[in-house]
């Protein structure tokens, strides 16, 4: 794909689906469309996107191939166990409410894992759970409460699963008490305005694709988004090169912590110096 090309898919792409891949790094987004388009096999790439424009469920696909929006609940155990023995403990010490964001949840699997393991931590604590995706159409599915296939609860463990979910026809849909739990709003990170006074904000596997000016941009916008003294929980392949400049500092592997300002990033570690 030459750079006219790429210009114009941008630039449609923009219009029709409110993604700015200027925003995304171009070699890769180039060599991923490259390839769509080939399979899609268009007379021309004109012809591609009006026919996206008039068929909903090519353009569905489309918004499909460039958000991939997997997920499932529980995704990477190690992490949602240091979550629950180590952050949620000192997070909710001497706390009457607390605030959670989940930005980017996808099918909601995230936010709803964080509503069972509050139920489990905490049950009686006045808690808000906000739940953001660009995808309107995947929020629809999330708001629902389901349906998830089998895949998707693979990590819920049979006591849980038994607890948190309905089963129909082999469907998996999970109970009115934690689905009406989260708040789903469609939020878009690249330009919409940020939540306020969170304690923790779960941004996981979503911002992979991004050039670093739009991650720098994003995790800023988060901790300011944080109270201090609040965590960032990101994706197990993900780092935030630039934490410190931004006033994070590590507090364990995949979380970070808003740092007080004038602060060494160092008191964000977790510990009983802190
Ligand atoms: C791979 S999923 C991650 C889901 C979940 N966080 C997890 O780790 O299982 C990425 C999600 O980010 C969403 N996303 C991509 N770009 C976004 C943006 N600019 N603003 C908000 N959400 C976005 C996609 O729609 C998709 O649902």
């Amino acid at each position: 794909m030459d750079d006219n090309e790429y210009g114009f898919v941008k630039k449609r792409i923009n219009d029709l689906l409110d993604i700015d891949l200027d925003n995304y790094k171009e070699r890769q987004m180039r060599r991923r469309l490259t390839s769509y388009l080939e399979r899609a096999n268009p007379p021309d790439v004109g012809t591609f996107f009006n026919n996206v424009e008039k068929e909903e469920k090519m353009l569905q696909e489309l918004k499909d191939f460039l958000t991939i929006n997997v997920s499932e609940f529980f995704r990477d155990e190690y992490q949602f166990e240091k979550l629950e023995t180590v952050i949620l403990p000192e997070l909710l010490e001497n706390r009457m409410k607390i605030k959670f964001w989940s930005a980017g949840c996808s099918i909601g699997a995230e936010p709803y894992t964080l509503a069972i393991m509050m139920e489990e931590v905490m049950p009686g604590l006045a808690h808000t759970i906000v739940a953001t995706d660009l995808d309107e159409t995947i929020l629809k599915q999330a708001r629902a409460g389901g349906p998830y296939g089998q895949q998707d609860v693979r990590n819920v463990s049979p006591d849980r699963l038994a607890m948190y979910f309905r089963n129909e026809d082999g469907k998996y849909w999970v109970i009115d008490k934690i689905r009406d739990k989260v708040n789903f709003k469609r939020h878009n990170l690249l330009s919409d305005p940020y939540e306020q006074n969170c304690d923790l904000i779960l941004c996981r596997n979503v911002v992979i694709y991004f050039t670093d000016t739009a991650k720098s941009k994003i995790n800023r916008g988060f901790c300011n988004s944080l109270r201090e003294g609040g965590i960032l929980f990101i994706g197990g392949s993900e780092i935030i090169f630039d934490a410190a400049q931004i006033g994070l500092g590590v507090a364990i592997p995949s979380f970070y912590r808003r740092v007080p300002a004038g602060t060494s990033p160092k008191t964000a570690k977790m510990g009983p110096a802190n």
